[in-house]
């Protein structure tokens, strides 16, 4: 049986994690062996460089930001990613590169001809074989994440900083149209689900 890797994507509050743990036990029900994982993580020196990443107080340059993501890709697909894929399982993976483009290229404004050598340099050709991208306005995102939460780096940024990320999103669907599949998630969560189901459905 052939592995198969899905990413979700998706601005902050969007939904990614509430439909995250669904898709696992959806592929589970079928009979499949499913890996659930997230980025940046995923691995014990991953998860350290998340810790640094998402508490870290001062400032980190954005193409440091966009090393580190890259650092603990290149272990997260070394030990986790890829011997799941080879022994036929199921990976979802909550963020993945196109996450890096959005955030450190469109939000943070790091070139995006650097991503791509990195990109290269760290997948070798892999992509996920589907990536679920649910998409809602900066704003409705931030009203889920509510006021009441400690927020991380990233959760503390501006509305206008998620709608650049956004938009990174939606050049990335438009540039990978086969791979990337834009679910708007703007309805109540149930609404949402039947989306994905009906895309999942075919795999
Ligand atoms: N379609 C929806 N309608 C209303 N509320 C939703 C919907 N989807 C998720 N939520 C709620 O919004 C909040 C954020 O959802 P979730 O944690 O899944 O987002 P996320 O994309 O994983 O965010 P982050 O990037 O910060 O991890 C949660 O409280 C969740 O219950
Ligand atoms: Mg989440």
């Amino acid at each position: 049986m052939m592995g198969l890797f899905i990413t979700i994507e998706g601005i902050d509050g969007a939904g990614k994690t509430t439909h995250l743990k669904w898709l696992g036990s959806y592929f589970e029900v079928r009979g499949r062996q499913v890996v659930v994982t997230r980025e940046p993580g995923g691995t014990p020196l991953g998860e350290s460089l998340r810790k640094l990443l998402l508490e870290s107080d001062g400032a980190i340059h954005p193409e440091t930001e966009s090393l580190l993501m890259f650092a603990a890709r290149r272990e997260h697909l070394e030990r986790v990613i890829t011997p799941a894929l080879r022994e036929g399982k199921v990976v979802v993976c909550d963020r993945f590169t196109d996450a890096t483009f959005a955030y450190q290229g469109w939000g943070s404004g790091v070139s995006p001809a650097r991503l791509d050598v990195l990109e290269e340099w760290v997948q070798r050709g892999l992509q996920p074989d589907l990536t679920l991208f649910f998409d809602v306005p900066a704003l409705v995102g931030q009203q889920r994440l509510g006021s009441d939460r400690q927020r991380d780096r990233f959760e503390r940024e501006r509305t206008d900083f998620f709608e650049r990320v956004r938009a990174g999103y939606l050049d990335r669907a438009a540039r990978f149209p086969s791979r990337i599949r834009i679910i708007d998630a703007t309805p109540g969560i149930d609404i949402v689900r039947q989306s994905l189901e009906h895309i999942v459905a075919s795999y």
